[in-house]
């Protein structure tokens, strides 16, 4: 029996978790459930975003299944010391799981251009994979401070950890269209230098049938909306990736519709990539469509069931059609449009 431990977080977070955990006790009732605590939510707890309790149950969990944390922008969580915010959770979290490669998948499905802000047709057909470095540069990177009137935060990569991301991003090309874009600053920062040579010697060593190209990164968030069909891997480092993540969720429509993976050597984790939306939490209106195509995800890569994953995002895409949520252009609340998604994996059982 597949443990799955749930970590619903702060704001919207439990919300779209229920809606996905909901979906999943429908498709796969041989899993089991358990919840802790992280983040903010945490903190109010113990004073911990990422308390020890949290931390000893992930060695029993087959995949770990995360809402979202953080508060609002004057919440009081953002005056603790650094470590003690609820992001430093999240980020403790990535780090002890050891998943360094994180699968953004930007989709436009059939029939649902008219979600998106572009243009009909610069939207449809869109189907990117952003393959974001999760464990590495400026965010972890020991060599930052704060003092005085100065700061600095330092992007440094090694060998290793390129070829290790890098390796994902042709593993997964080789199961799409071959082709690979690598997204630096390499015009600029030496690190981006050397994440170019190695990103290009592992292509030429172990992937000579992939095609692979260098971009900037301030080009990419042009044409990333403007010509989004030109894209099907994205490789590239965690800040750009971050960034460059959001941006694309402007092409299938919202937030609420960027489920990601993170994967390492041990469980993986899933969750959307939107964040824990203080301005709408509490009022049942929150698209749980990234949490519940997040939780097909953990279907796909964590428990090696693609079946599974397929009837959930089938049945999510009449539920986009159905019951559309509000940052869509629709109506429905979380509730209802999960139970959208509940009927339409009951028709698809019986038909
Ligand atoms: P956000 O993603 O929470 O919200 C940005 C905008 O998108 C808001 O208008 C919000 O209402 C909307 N939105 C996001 N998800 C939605 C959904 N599922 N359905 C409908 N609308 C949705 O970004 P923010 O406001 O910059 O951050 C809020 C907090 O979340 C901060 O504390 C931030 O650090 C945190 N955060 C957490 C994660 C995470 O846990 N992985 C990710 C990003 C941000
Ligand atoms: C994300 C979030 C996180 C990140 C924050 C909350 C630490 O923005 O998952 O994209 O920057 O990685
Ligand atoms: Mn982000």
């Amino acid at each position: 029996m597949p443990k799955i431990m749930t970590l619903p977080g702060d704001g919207i977070g439990p919300e779209v978790t229920a809606a996905a955990v909901a979906v999943l006790r429908e498709v796969a009732p041989d899993l089991s459930f358990e919840e802790h605590p992280l983040g903010g939510v945490a903190i109010e707890q113990s004073g911990e975003p990422f308390p020890q309790a949290t931390q000893d149950a992930l060695k029993g969990a087959d995949a770990v299944l995360l809402g979202t944390v953080g508060g609002a922008q004057n919440s009081p969580w953002n005056a603790l010391p650094r470590h003690l915010r609820p992001e430093s959770g999240l980020l403790r979290l990535r780090k002890a799981l050891g998943v360094y490669a994180n699968l953004r998948p930007v989709r436009v499905q059939p029939g649902l251009e008219h979600l998106s802000p572009l243009k009909a047709e610069l939207a449809r057909g869109v189907d990117i994979l952003i393959v974001r470095e999760l464990l590495g540069g400026i965010y972890f990177d020991p060599d930052r401070k704060i003092e005085g009137d100065t700061a600095y935060n330092t992007m440094r990569y090694t060998t290793p950890e390129v070829e290790r991301i890098a390796k994902v991003a042709f593993w997964a090309a080789e199961q799409r269209r071959g082709r690979v874009t690598s997204v630096d600053k390499a015009n600029v920062l030496e690190v981006s230098e050397l994440w170019r040579r190695d990103v290009t010697a592992l292509r030429d060593r172990e992937y000579p049938r992939l095609h692979l190209n260098h971009e900037y990164v301030d080009s990419v968030a042009m044409l990333i909306v403007s010509d989004p069909g030109r894209y099907d891997v994205i490789v590239t480092e965690n800040l750009f990736g971050d960034i460059l993540s959001d941006l694309a969720a402007v092409i299938p429509g919202s937030l609420g519709l960027m489920p990601s993976a993170s994967l390492g050597d041990g469980a993986g984790l899933y969750e959307p990539i939107h964040g824990s939306a203080p301005d709408i939490a509490g009022q049942g209106v929150a698209n749980p469509a990234a949490a519940i195509m997040s939780a097909a995800m953990l279907l796909r890569h964590g428990l090696d069931r693609p079946h599974l994953a397929a009837k959930i995002d089938g049945a999510v895409s009449q539920a986009l059609r159905e019951a559309p949520t509000r940052d869509i252009g629709g109506a429905a609340s979380t509730q209802e449009f999960t139970s959208a998604v509940l009927r339409a994996l009951d028709r698809a059982a019986v038909g």
